[in-house]
């Protein structure tokens, strides 16, 4: 297969595809052609396409899930990278296990798949849409290590896309604003404590942007996205998704002093 060619035929790992933005990518996917593998840890019921047990924290889990898969397809043509979850809490009264956990999935687990499927994608020039956020580009308040995982994976990924070029593999970074998804609820919270001073603060913001996100469209509009991003000619390094005004908060962010930004933001994240 040449660059910009993915046919339908292609063959596409979903992580986090049991769910949410993965599940409707992978039914997309499925819907329009494409071989699909969803990697979860639960398995979704009632799904048409293939399923693979992958617990993307765990070395041994991606390294059998990506043998599996190359052993019986011979290859992928392209990995989107979905799992992940969110964590809310102060900084300053989380504990370091917690972030730990936080960037093991968001960051390393997507750093495990993606090294996993590189020798298969470097031969088929293929292509990775890594699932950032626009936390990814905005600190959000009371979700620093959320927001911190996806920052990283902005740079990685940047990184890594000067790496693979050479082999045209594609680097994309898809980073969408509020959707509605199991994400709300999957949500995990520090333990506050009875002397937290933030408490109050961190429970306003937390329903403000949870509010927003159960307000959010549904995932489906992110995996048309993806959809595209995959047959695109020059796909780009990184594609926002969302409404209007969360787009452009990382444009407005990159334009004003940080103060002007951070006055005009606040209402919105609760602060
Ligand atoms: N929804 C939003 O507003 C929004 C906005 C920006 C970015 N995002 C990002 O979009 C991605 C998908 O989120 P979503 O909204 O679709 O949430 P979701 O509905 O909760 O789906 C999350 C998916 O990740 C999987 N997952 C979580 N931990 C995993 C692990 N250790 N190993 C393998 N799979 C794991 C879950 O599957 P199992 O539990 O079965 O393993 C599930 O399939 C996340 O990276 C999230 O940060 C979401």
């Amino acid at each position: 297969m040449t660059k910009g060619s993915m046919s339908a035929r292609s063959v596409v790992l979903v992580t986090g595809a049991s769910a949410g933005i993965g599940r409707a990518t992978a039914e997309r996917l499925h819907q329009s052609g494409r071989t699909i593998i969803g990697a979860s840890r639960r398995m979704a019921p009632g799904v048409a396409w293939q399923q693979v047990p992958m617990d993307v924290d765990d070395d041994a889990s991606v390294a059998d899930g990506m043998a599996k898969i190359i052993e019986e397809h011979g290859g992928i043509d392209a990995l989107v990278t979905c799992a992940g979850w969110g964590l809310a809490g102060p900084v300053e009264t989380t504990p370091i296990d917690e972030a730990r956990a936080q960037m093991e999935t968001n960051f390393f687990g997507t750093v495990r798949c993606v090294t996993a499927a590189l020798p298969s994608l470097r031969q088929r020039s293929g292509r990775i849409i890594v699932i950032s956020s626009i936390g990814g580009l905005l600190g959000l308040p009371f979700q620093a290590y959320y927001s911190a995982s996806k920052f990283a994976l902005e740079g990685w990924a940047e990184a890594l896309a000067w790496e693979v070029k050479p082999f045209h593999v594609d680097v994309t970074l898809v980073e969408p604003g509020n959707f509605h998804t199991d994400f709300t609820g999957s949500r995990r919270r520090v333990t506050s404590r009875s002397d937290d001073p933030y408490d109050e603060a961190c429970q306003r913001a937390i329903s403000t942007m949870e509010a927003d996100e159960q307000g959010g469209a549904g995932p489906e509009r992110v995996a048309e996205v993806i959809d595209r991003l995959l047959v695109a000619r020059r796909p780009p390094r990184r594609r926002s998704v969302g409404p209007a005004g969360e787009r452009l908060g990382s444009f407005t962010k990159r334009i004003l002093p940080n103060r002007l930004f951070e006055a005009a933001s606040a209402s919105s994240l609760g602060v």
